[in-house]
């Protein structure tokens, strides 16, 4: 996939090299059991794209004391009334913190903490948040455009996906009558 969001940045910084900026892509099935309505699932092209992630991992993944960046576009859409998501995650070594940046267009960034309280934070050109540890975090695009955010966290904060895989979010973000809301 050619087509991923590689800021200007990333080519302007002599610290870059192909070696350390890691792309990768989600498609709609790499994100099956995430979606709530599981009939409009099923009538969709697992092979759209929904998200994509350019990474910048200027050290070796757990290096203590290291920062690693990255850039999410998000495309549109929904599955169903609930709005194309990112997988979301709480960090491995889970008291480690991120920020979050809104780039370009218009989402939501949805978190819960590890009592399952679950609360969201709206995302625009500018807006800036910060994710405590022991914090899931994920994003919606409610817009109808392309959704862009980067993100900076620490190196050795690494993923734990299977949490969110296993037990989900206590909340969805659903468009009700064109009004995006947690349900
Ligand atoms: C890194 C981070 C982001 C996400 C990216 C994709 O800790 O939170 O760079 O990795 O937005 O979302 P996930 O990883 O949940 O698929
Ligand atoms: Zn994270």
């Amino acid at each position: 996939v050619d087509n991923i969001y590689v800021p200007e940045v990333f080519f302007t910084n002599n610290c870059l090299t192909g070696e350390n900026v890691v792309k990768s892509t989600r498609l709609l099935g790499d994100l099956d059991g995430v979606f709530q309505d599981k009939d409009a699932f099923e009538q969709m092209d697992r092979d759209r794209i929904i998200y994509q992630v350019s990474s910048f991992l200027p050290v070796v993944e757990n290096t203590p004391g290291g920062l690693f960046m990255g850039i999410t576009l998000l495309y549109p859409g929904k599955v169903g009334q609930e709005f194309f998501m990112t997988k979301g995650h709480f960090h491995t070594n889970s008291n480690r913190a991120e920020f979050y940046w809104g780039v370009e267009g218009e989402g939501m960034l949805i978190l819960m903490d590890e009592q399952r309280n679950v609360w969201a934070e709206r995302m625009f050109p500018g807006s800036l948040h910060y994710i405590p540890g022991k914090v899931a975090h994920r994003v919606a695009n409610i817009g109808y455009q392309k959704l862009v955010f980067s993100a900076c966290w620490p190196s050795d904060a690494g993923h734990d996906y299977a949490t969110i895989a296993a037990e989900g979010f206590a909340r969805s973000l659903m468009d009700v009558n064109g009004v995006p809301t947690l349900l």
